[in-house]
């Protein structure tokens, strides 16, 4: 086994926002799930763009117009890189993860789905991975289907196959479980999908914070993820396809730079990434995600994921030693995602109890409603860590929790 160069101190030194106080406590920022925080070199990085090469792209001839153009398409080339893309064309950036799923949803609305086709999604899908195929399936007739999940938070792998069928025109699921925190088996879904000719959309949202992905290993068709989760700006995604099936879906937005030639009687468009970019695009976001991949390429990767898994083993062994408190997402195979109920206080409450003593954690459903009901609970908090947590980190998030049990008897 190689040994591990993570610099834990280096790590937590570069995200300036860790050293600050909430309500006059020390920052224990525990809701990464929901939004990761900023490395200098990000936060530099947008600086940088806005006081020295600030321009449209695609648009001028002058230099800043080249500096801005070079920047966005060498992060094109870089994004492909950090997800094992083949094809740098293949990457399109969006507003985010939704935005790529409608994407998807809307080309498969214009080219694939007829009535009585099925989309297959899983019970543990994000709203953004059900609501778009909701309206896919109303468009054009076809039908829902989804995968049940065990109450150890693990997808039922034989329910899966039982529903593949000839029917199935996409299997839709989320890589890792933004409320569960369960790995899901991609492999696995992949190879049973692809035996029947069935294309697999992942939503990689919670994984690529986590780990390395490789598309040419994991051999979906489509893939999507937000910066802002992997240490860069909100407001700009990556929807990764394959080229054969990108080339086959009309224009998702139409407008200017995503055009070849327009006149009155007729528009034709630019082949792929340009067909799904129109009009001016996040530059500063893209930007910061390509700042974002050179300081998680200057990770150990291992090293990171190592400890994160370590600071999850801490905290699922102190917080379930809790009286009533009990674990959602009991997998095997987990991410540093902890979602919990306590007996007879409220997940909002906790979430308000733990900020008073400067532990962020997010409460609520987790735009995972129809999961939680399947758990029967209308909420959880969840704590959720990146690799820039420490052990005292756990410690702050279980004092909290037993103080709080304290106070409310
Ligand atoms: N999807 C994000 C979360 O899980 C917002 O918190």
């Amino acid at each position: 086994m190689t040994p591990s160069t993570f610099d834990f101190a280096r790590v937590r030194a570069d995200f300036p926002i860790l050293s600050t106080e909430v309500r006059g406590k020390p920052l224990t920022f525990l809701d990464n799930g929901a939004t990761s925080q900023k490395p200098t070199s990000v936060i530099e990085a947008i600086d940088r763009y806005y006081r020295t090469e600030n321009s449209n792209i695609h648009r001028g001839v002058h230099y800043l117009s080249e500096q801005a153009t070079d920047a966005y398409e060498s992060a094109r080339a870089k994004t492909a890189k950090f997800i094992g893309a083949p094809d740098q064309d293949e990457i399109i950036f969006v507003r985010g993860a939704t935005e790529g799923i409608n994407l998807i949803a809307h080309g498969f609305v214009e080219t694939q789905l007829s009535a009585g086709d099925e989309i297959l999604i899983t019970h543990m899908e994000h709203h953004a991975n059900i609501v778009p195929w909701q309206i896919a399936a109303e468009k054009t007739g076809a039908i829902l289907k989804v995968v049940p999940v065990l109450d150890s938070g693990d997808l039922d792998m034989e329910a899966y196959a039982a529903l593949l069928s000839d029917k199935t025109k996409l299997v839709s699921v989320v890589h890792i479980s933004n409320s569960l925190g369960t790995i899901n088996p991609v492999r696995e879904i992949i190879d049973q999908a692809h035996a029947r000719d069935i294309p697999v959309l992942l939503d990689g949202c919670q994984s690529v914070p986590h780990m390395p992905v490789d598309m040419a290993e994991i051999d979906c068709d489509f893939f999507v993820f937000s910066a802002h989760k992997v240490f860069a700006s909100t407001g700009v995604g990556v929807l990764w396809g394959k080229r054969e099936w990108l080339e086959k879906f009309p224009p998702y937005q139409s407008g200017g730079d995503m055009i070849e030639r327009v006149d009155f009687d007729g528009t034709t468009y630019k082949g792929i990434p340009g067909k799904f970019e129109a009009g001016t695009p996040h530059i500063e976001g893209v930007i910061s995600l390509s700042a974002a991949i050179d300081y998680v390429w200057s990770l150990d990767r291992a090293g990171a994921l190592a400890h994160e898994n370590a600071l999850l083993k801490d905290a699922t062994a102190k917080l379930s030693a809790i009286d009533g408190l009990r674990i959602i997402g009991t997998s095997a195979d987990k991410a540093s995602i902890l979602s919990f109920v306590i007996d007879d206080i409220h997940p909002h409450d906790i979430g308000t109890f733990l900020d008073a003593d400067g532990v962020a954690v997010r409460a609520g459903h987790h735009c995972t409603q129809p999961l939680l009901k399947r758990f029967g609970v209308p909420a959880t908090a969840r704590a959720s860590f990146a690799f820039y947590n420490d052990f005292e980190d756990v410690d702050r998030l279980v004092t909290a929790v037993t103080k709080m049990q304290r106070f409310f008897g």
